[in-house]
């Protein structure tokens, strides 16, 4: 595996089947070309991914949204027109360009145009190297299935270095802006359908499209499994209320076990490490991945999280607290 800072360098191993963990202003992708089932197949494998979960294809604009897609409603062409590039995944009826191998089988396609620069970059050096204006890069989030999604180059090389081949590529673009991954709206139906919360939130996409927008879809989405999200401490939502009564630990010679992660006016009980302290939910997205893994490096058994407000990108910050603290 090679560490590069060049875009060039990414879209070279892509066009040749190799893999390339890619910088998205959400979080890191495990990209592979989208037209290639054996780099497709190689993706689940590093992954430890179930073969029937659907991977995103990453497009450069939303003029290829007709190559991947068919039968796209008018309201999903108001969102990629007013939304992408960024921090949004539509699914679509597939066109045959999509094929099982990356749909999982399903008759639809999810689609994102990224916002990161860098992303961007890679996908204009492989429309240039393949002639092809509308390829797609198909990317998952570049973590082991189930496990937390990376945030940096850094938090992709220590989780996957070890699967990845001599000739994979991680391109280094930076920490993610946004943190958590892309909101994914249903566009199979008539109305628009949240599967997954994210920065863009459902009233966004009712004010756009003059929709309602309800959560929810018979469609299968892995980061819908309540059990997503994981890292090997314990989470436990709490209320800041019972933080000091409950949870202070007194300060013992022992190493620390249990981890905060709390709003910035929120105090920490003694005897407990504080992991992130945000001052808004935009920051709380941001460095909530980068926390959970600190804690693990740590190795503390518990981290203890008090909820943002539900506003904003803060309900998408509470759905991956709640899948996260999930230990069904
Ligand atoms: O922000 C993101 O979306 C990141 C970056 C790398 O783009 N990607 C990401 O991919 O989170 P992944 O594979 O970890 O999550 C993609 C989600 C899964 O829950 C998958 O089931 C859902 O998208 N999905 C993909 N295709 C779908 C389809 N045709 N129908 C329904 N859900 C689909
Ligand atoms: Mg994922």
């Amino acid at each position: 595996m090679r560490l590069t800072m060049d875009p060039r360098e990414a879209a070279l191993a892509l066009l040749d089947g190799h893999l390339a963990a890619l910088p998205t202003e959400t979080v890191y992708g495990l990209g592979a070309r989208a037209d290639q089932a054996s780099a497709i197949a190689r993706v689940y494998a590093v992954k430890d991914r179930p073969a029937n979960h659907p991977l995103i294809v990453h497009i450069a604009g939303a003029n290829a949204l007709d190559s991947w897609g068919e039968s796209v409603p008018r309201y999903a062409r108001t969102l990629a027109d007013s939304l992408w590039p960024g921090p949004l995944s539509l699914v679509v009826r597939r066109s045959p360009a999509a094929a099982d191998f990356v749909t999982g089988g399903q008759d639809s396609v999810a689609l994102r145009v990224s916002a990161h620069p860098i992303m961007g970059e890679v996908l204009a050096h492989l429309m240039e190297l393949t002639g092809n204006e509308s390829v797609g890069i198909a990317a998952p989030s570049a973590n082991r299935f189930g496990r937390v999604s990376p945030t940096s180059a850094w938090h992709v090389m220590s989780e996957l270095a070890h699967f990845l081949s001599d000739d994979d590529v991680v391109l280094d673009g930076g920490e993610c802006g946004v943190g958590l991954e892309s909101t994914i709206i249903d566009c199979t139906s008539s109305q628009p359908r949240l599967l997954r919360p994210g920065a863009i939130t459902a009233d966004d996409v009712a004010r756009l499209t003059g929709l309602e927008c309800p959560a929810g879809s018979t469609i299968r989405a892995s980061g819908t499994l309540a059990k997503h999200y994981q890292p090997s401490a314990d989470v436990r939502i709490v209320r800041a209320a019972e933080l000091q009564d409950r949870w202070s630990l007194g300060s013992g010679a022992e190493a620390p076990v249990v981890g905060l992660l709390a709003m910035a006016g929120i105090n920490t009980p003694s005897g407990v490490v504080r992991l992130a302290s945000p001052h808004s939910a935009e920051e709380y997205a941001r460095v909530l991945y980068a926390a959970l893994r600190e804690a693990d490096v740590l190795g503390l058994e518990t981290v203890l999280a008090v909820a943002p407000e539900p506003a904003g990108i803060g309900a998408a910050v509470i759905d991956r607290l709640n899948r996260a603290a999930h230990s069904g």
